[in-house]
């Protein structure tokens, strides 16, 4: 199954992303392979086996989004002029998000770009992040502050690597895969609320549609200029969530969940949603053993967070909540009173 990137509005690029077994690729240049000891430790000999270059060489960076700076990709580019790589030479980006973020954001920068390919290993990156060319890294201002919109060669997605990942990963990522449902599309939602995600065929399938559906926004709005913010859905609330938990408590996307729970509370107050939706939601996020609580100590605290969101333009918080089932809604402009007021349904008396 191959679902195509098409970004024909900002620039001629097209691109495959195929969801199946890893094929056998060759290459007639020299490929240097991106990876953590994690992944590698499980996964690279198979890899190895798929991958035939002029010359092969493999990048072992630390494992972690603490190490997703610049330092760490200055030590990918070193590595790169180590093994003498030329403009033609091609960069594998060969785990999760982490490792595509900088593996990208590399690529875009060694001798003014070169070209990568994704081989994302997590269900977060399979659905999310390898789709779409956003790259970087993090620094003490924030997350992905530092970065560049750099497409990939190619995208191999191959639901074989999600064995091994850890049960909690795997949630993170079906947060991200509730979120595209709920924003774009209803019946892909009642898919979700039956499927087994333990079955390959059915896991298969939630990929295939959460990837058309990324690959559908990025073709529409690759730089984040209008709807590509949808995915934010649930990220406004849910980087308050992490940054009060210092990012230690909740993987992201266990933050997303909480964050989408409080979205939508703020989208039945608005009328956008009906609490009958805003259940089934919270419902598929429980089903798929996903935070959806969490005790807001101080409500002006909480709300002060969401100016330190670089998604804030002008001091203004743009909200993006659920405007019924599939269907999405980006305001700027709520009410602070009304913001609160739903905060507070979240506070610590509740
Ligand atoms: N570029 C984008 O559009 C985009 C979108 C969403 C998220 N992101 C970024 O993605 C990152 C999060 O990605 P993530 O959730 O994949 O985290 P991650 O890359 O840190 O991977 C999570 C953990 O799983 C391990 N792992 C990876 N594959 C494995 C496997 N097959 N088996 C066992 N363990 C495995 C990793 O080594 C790591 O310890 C964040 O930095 C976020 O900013 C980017």
């Amino acid at each position: 199954m191959i679902v195509p990137i098409e970004l024909s509005q900002t620039q001629n690029i097209t691109y495959d992303i195929t969801i199946d077994s890893l094929p056998k690729l060759a290459f007639d240049r020299k490929v240097v392979i991106v990876t953590n000891p994690t992944v590698a430790g499980l996964h690279l000999k198979t890899l190895l086996t798929h991958i035939k270059a002029t010359q092969l060489h493999v990048v072992t960076i630390p494992d972690g989004e603490k190490y997703k700076t610049l330092e760490t990709v200055e030590n990918i580019l070193n590595e790169c002029f180590e093994h003498k790589l030329d403009r033609k030479s091609l960069l594998i980006a060969f785990g999760g998000g982490v490792i595509g973020d900088m593996t990208g954001f590399t690529a875009s920068l060694y001798q003014r770009g070169i070209d990568f390919v994704q081989i994302p290993t997590t269900l977060l990156s399979q659905v999310d992040a390898s789709v779409g060319g956003k790259t970087g890294v993090n620094n003490k201002y924030g997350k992905n502050l530092i970065g560049a919109f750099y497409q990939p060669k190619a995208v191999y997605i191959d639901p074989e690597f999600l064995k091994t990942l850890p049960a909690r990963e795997f949630a993170a990522g079906v947060a991200e895969i509730v979120k595209m449902a709920v924003m774009f599309d209803k019946s892909y939602f009642e898919f979700l609320q039956d499927a087994d995600l333990s079955n390959e065929e059915v896991l298969k399938e939630a990929i295939r549609k959460s990837v058309e559906l990324k690959a559908w926004v990025v073709n529409q709005d690759e730089k984040e200029a209008g709807i590509r913010a949808v995915l934010n859905y649930g990220h406004t609330f849910g980087h308050v969530v992490e940054n009060e938990t210092n990012y230690t408590t909740y993987l992201h996307g266990e933050a997303v969940a909480i964050g989408m729970v409080m979205a939508n509370a703020l989208a039945v107050e608005l009328d956008l949603f009906t609490q009958e939706e805003a259940r089934k939601v919270k419902d598929l996020l429980e089903r798929s053993s996903l935070p959806t609580e969490y005790v807001i100590k101080d409500v002006d605290d909480f709300y002060e967070h969401f100016f330190l969101d670089k998604k804030s333009a002008n001091n203004s918080i743009k909200f993006i909540l659920p405007n019924g089932m599939g269907k999405h809604k980006m305001l700027n402009d709520i009410d602070e009173n009304i913001v609160k007021k739903v905060l507070s349904q979240f506070g610590e008396q509740q």
